[in-house]
């Protein structure tokens, strides 16, 4: 089954993510600290901050690529994550392009489309969803380059392109403009809005983005140092800083303004604590303590799943080896 499953009257289905309490320890160190929020479909999402203030490890907890360390609960539409289920809906671009070289854009984009849709599709569907996703990733006049010879701005589009194919719901991204010039920045950041408008729950790192990207974002959940120091609409934060007495000065990008804030240990203390108030008050509001989370940790299930596993194996080993014994 594909994702076009996922789609009602021609229409994708949004799809929510809440996550509350998520925690992540890796050696001995604390590098979440129980934070909560919620990304929602049809908007493009900013994972703030600083470097090495979480933005990696929360996204990838929340596309399910960390299996050991994590703790706390992740719903999707508010159920609680079923990862294998999340998998088939979402897509994950990591931070380094990993594309052949000497291979073509139509040669990888063709072979993407094989693997991921293979024979559910005929070959006349399959070629007018390649045109499709590379229109819309505006890669219609290189489709003969080898990728070695695109620009920046092509290969980290090519490899949103390649994860577009089977139309995923759920895309995340880490540092997709990382290395880009400020022109292929926007436009890369322009495309993943399009693909948001469309109905897709997009969400991506990024290490502090110009005035005019960062107003490319409906929201962003800005990290310091694990925890969460803002989450909330982009326009909205400007009249907040102002309200709680730390107001952005004019023709100063936010995203830089929070980020010198919370070098202030007060300032961030306090920035932690109002959004750890605001995110509480929605939380009460949107109540899923009716649901036994039994994903709550997912790398102590798939732990537990491992053991018994192992233990199983040996048991029938053993079997196997005294039968062997036996007949000798
Ligand atoms: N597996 C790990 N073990 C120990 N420390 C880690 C591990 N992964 C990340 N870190 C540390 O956690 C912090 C946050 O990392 P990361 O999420 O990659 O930050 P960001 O993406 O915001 O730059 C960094 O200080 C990093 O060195
Ligand atoms: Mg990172």
């Amino acid at each position: 089954m594909t994702v076009a499953a996922e789609t009602e009257n021609g229409k994708l289905k949004c799809v929510d993510i809440h996550f509350s309490e998520l925690s992540f320890h890796a050696n001995k160190k604390c590098l979440l600290h129980g934070i909560s929020g919620e990304f929602l479909g049809g908007q493009l999402t900013g994972i703030l901050g600083a470097s090495g203030a979480g933005k990696s490890t929360l996204l990838n907890i929340l596309a399910g690529q960390v299996h050991f360390g994590a703790s706390g609960n992740i719903y999707i539409n508010g159920e609680p994550r079923n990862n294998k289920l999340f998998h088939k809906i979402s897509s994950y671009i990591m931070q380094d392009d990993m594309v052949q070289p000497r291979l073509t854009v139509r040669e990888l984009i063709s072979s993407a489309t094989e693997l991921k849709l293979g024979s559910h599709y005929t070959q006349r569907a399959k070629d007018l969803i390649i045109e499709d996703v590379l229109s819309s990733m505006r890669l219609e006049n290189c489709i003969d380059t080898r990728t070695e010879h695109l620009s920046g701005g092509q290969r980290k589009r090519l490899c949103i392109a390649l994860e577009l194919v089977n139309n995923p719901p759920v895309v995340f991204l880490d540092e997709p403009t990382t290395g880009l010039d400020d022109v292929s920045t926007k436009q890369c950041i322009s495309l993943l809005k399009s693909l948001a408008e469309k109905g897709k729950t997009i969400i991506c790192t990024i290490h502090q983005p110009s005035n005019t990207v960062f107003e490319l974002f409906d929201q962003v959940y800005f990290l310091s140092e694990g925890n969460c120091v803002f989450s909330g609409s982009t326009e909205s934060i400007v009249p907040y800083l102002a309200g709680l007495g730390m107001p952005c000065p004019d023709f100063y990008s936010p995203a830089d303004y929070l980020i010198e804030l919370v070098q202030n240990e007060k300032c961030a203390v306090s920035l932690k604590n109002q959004s750890d108030k605001e995110i509480r008050i929605k939380d009460h509001n949107r109540n899923y303590s009716q649901y036994a989370n039994p994903y709550a940790m997912d790398g102590v299930t798939n732990y537990v799943y491992a053991v018994t596993f192992w233990k199983l194996l040996e048991t029938v080993l053993d079997i196997i080896q005294k039968k062997i014994t036996t007949n000798q």
